[in-house]
């Protein structure tokens, strides 16, 4: 109907507004029990000059309305964070960081401080990503700094942990996973960890256009889940969000999202354009409501 909230005052409708996009999200995210909100982000690795990151940004947006109740995010290179913060500037698409150090200043060439990120409006930080584990080396006590340094700074930590091929024919998967996670996890503080989100990444999934089988990818998100319940109890375990990464696409998110362990993803590959990103968040949200 023509001009039916022509009369409400602007405050009105930007309470309507939120409230509607709570309903959604408490719609949406209602999955074994728990209300939690699928978290998708895109991990553009070394890809993304400012420039086209302003673009990518920008022409995203316009695909919005139809992420609504999933919490989308962009972790583009340091050097396009001001960009991307510029141009998402008023959305709720939400910004992260590909990495970052532990110490918080110093001597350390080429790294990056949690309070350079934060100036830049990142919510996110992606720790102990495949690449780095193997291209860079890092490992296991680093990334466990890394993680008590994001919480402490109040950056939200996504934590990558997954096996490699030679290690998933050698059986030892669930092995490596809780030995990941153990380590990252020690000494954490546990009032902080409710911020974590995991993502199972296998190694042999990341960019081979070879995705984990349901099966798979649902008994790694459950290991994970029983792991973070024994740790945090199950209170906090259970509103902690597991993601799936490893060659997801428009095409195979809904198998992913519709796991009861897993509630969102990490995407390489199909984040890199527009088109593929939006329609794969789209898909995801299509796939938890139906
Ligand atoms: P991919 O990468 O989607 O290209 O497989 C995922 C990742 O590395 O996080």
């Amino acid at each position: 109907m023509a001009g039916k909230y022509a009369s409400v005052s602007g405050e009105s409708r930007v309470l309507t507004g939120k409230v509607d996009r709570l309903l959604t999200r408490l719609l949406l995210a209602y999955k074994g029990g728990i209300f939690v909100e699928l978290i998708i982000a895109a991990n553009w690795k070394m890809h993304k000059t400012a420039a086209e990151t302003a673009g990518f940004c920008r022409a995203l947006r316009q695909f919005e309305a139809g992420f609504k109740g999933v919490e989308v995010l962009i972790c583009p290179p340091f050097t396009a964070l001001p960009a991307a913060e510029a141009a998402l500037a008023g959305s709720e698409i939400k910004l992260g960081a590909q990495n970052m150090h532990w110490e918080t200043r110093g001597a350390q060439t080429g790294e990056i401080a949690a309070s350079m990120l934060l100036e830049f409006g990142v919510e996110y930080v992606i720790i102990g990503h495949s690449e780095r584990r193997h291209l860079m080396g890092e490992d296991n006590t680093q990334i466990q700094r890394k993680i008590g340094t994001a919480l402490q700074n109040g950056l939200k930590p996504i934590l990558c942990v997954g096996e490699t091929e030679t290690e998933r024919e050698q059986g030892v998967t669930e092995k490596v996973i809780k030995k990941q996670l153990s380590e990252a996890l020690d000494g954490q503080d546990s009032q902080k960890l409710g911020s974590l989100v995991l993502a199972y990444e296998p190694v042999w999934a990341i960019g081979t256009g070879k995705a984990a089988s349901a099966e798979d990818a649902d008994r790694a998100a459950a290991l994970i889940r029983n792991f973070l319940e024994d740790k945090l109890g199950s209170k906090t375990a259970g509103e902690l969000r597991i993601q799936y990464g490893g060659s997801v696409k428009a095409d195979n998110i809904g198998f992913f999202v519709g796991l009861p362990s897993v509630q969102g993803a990490l995407v390489g590959g199909a984040s890199l354009e527009v088109d593929s990103f939006s329609a794969l968040v789209q898909a995801a949200r299509k796939a938890v409501i139906s």
